[in-house]
Order: structure tokens, then sequence, then C-alpha cells
């Protein structure tokens, strides 16, 4: 069984760092046999704010039926005055109600130029992916003090930091693998004995 990973990046600022922090989950995601990835550019979208007509209809649908045809998700956002970054909030309200995150596992990258890093932005995508019915993994991957980590081209000067973003991408794989697969060829040989 091929898995399909959406992933999603909350920053559109030119030259932003979130995106530099997913290229590198990405990158793991890619290096991974049977995983497919589709990166989802959300200044490519001109995504309707929640009860406007969207401007670009077809857009919209083959942006909620690209996630609905996710295996699993990977959510990148940076932190923007202590939360997710507007334009990732717009994307989950652009899923749907009920939301076709629903039922996917979910995993969360957060970036930060504080100290303190995207602790409160985390665990604030947690939430709206537990209450929008998603399974959001635990321990979200957190990065403080992005500028340091990443120069201008967006090389990674840390490996330990390299490694922690790595993890966001493999542990989402590892959560697929060990407790969606399982269930999904499970219900395909029920089906088979049922259909006799
Ligand atoms: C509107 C706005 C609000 C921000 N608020 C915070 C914040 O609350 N905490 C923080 O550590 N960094 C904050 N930052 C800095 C971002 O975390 C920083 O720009 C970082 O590079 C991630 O954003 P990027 O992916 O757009 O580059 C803010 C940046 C912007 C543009």
């Amino acid at each position: 069984m091929s898995i399909r990973i959406v992933t999603i990046c909350g920053s559109v600022r030119p030259g932003n760092y979130t995106a530099m922090a997913l290229e590198l989950a990405i990158d793991e995601l890619r290096k991974t046999p049977g995983v497919e990835v589709i990166p989802i550019r959300l200044e490519t979208l001109d995504l309707p704010l929640p009860g406007l007509a969207p401007k670009n209809a077809a857009a919209l649908e083959q942006f909620q039926q690209t996630v609905a045809s996710a295996t699993g998700v990977l959510l990148a956002s940076p932190e923007y005055h202590g939360g997710i970054s507007s334009p990732m909030k717009l994307a989950i309200d652009n899923l749907g109600f009920p939301s076709v995150l629903g039922d996917k596992p979910v995993a969360i990258l957060g970036v930060a130029a504080g100290v303190i890093g995207a602790i409160k932005s985390t665990e604030q995508l947690r939430a709206i992916c537990a209450h929008v019915g998603a399974m959001p993994l635990p321990l979200a991957v957190s990065i403080a003090r992005i500028q340091q980590q990443f120069d201008t081209e967006g090389n990674c000067l840390d490996a330990a930091t390299e490694k922690y973003i790595r993890r966001s991408a493999s542990n989402l794989i590892d959560y697929i693998n060990h407790a969606v697969c399982p269930k999904i060829s499970l219900e395909a040989i029920l089906r088979e004995m049922e259909e006799g």
C-alpha cells in the first residue's frame, strides 16, 4: 500500500523559515520507500475568508480533495503573536465543516524566532486538529530561535536540530505503519471474507 502524505506550509512570507524546516521533513518523507508526498503552498491557492465565495473554486475543491486523499498530514506553522499563523488557520477553515482532516493522523511542526520556541502555536494547532476530529500525534516538534538554525539559503546549521525536524516526518510514518496500515489490511481481509 502506498502512503500519501500531504504537507501544508503555514507561512506565505517570501524566504520564510517554516518552509526551510518543512523542506527537511519533506526530504525525509521522500527518502522513505512507499511514501508519496504532496506539498501544499498556500500562497498558490488564494483561499477565501470563511463564508465568502472562493475566487478560485476549482483550486479550493482540489485542495480539499488532496487533503481528503491523504493517509496522513504534516502541518508546519510559524508562531505568530503566540498562536498559529493566520494562513494556517485559514487553510484549516477551508477544509470543510465537517473537516476532511477528520480521522487523519497529523504531525505538527512549529518554528519561532523566540527562545521558548513554538510552544503556544503547536499546542493551539494540536487543539484545533483534535477539535475537527483529526489525530494529532503526541510530541509536536517545536524549533526555537529559527533564524540561528538556518542560513538564508535554507541550509540547517545544527545537526541535532535537523535530526529533530526530520523526526516530525518519520514519527508520522511510524504511526501510520503501526496503527493505520494494520487496520486497513485487516479491513481488506474482512471485506474479502464477506464477499466470499
Ligand atoms: C506577525 C508576526 C508575529 C510573530 N509573532 C511571534 C511570536 O509570537 N513569537 C515568536 O517567537 N516569533 C514571532 N514571530 C517571528 C516568527 O516566528 C519568525 O518570523 C519565524 O521566522 C517564523 O516565521 P516564518 O516562517 O514566516 O519565517 C512573528 C512574526 C510575524 C510576521
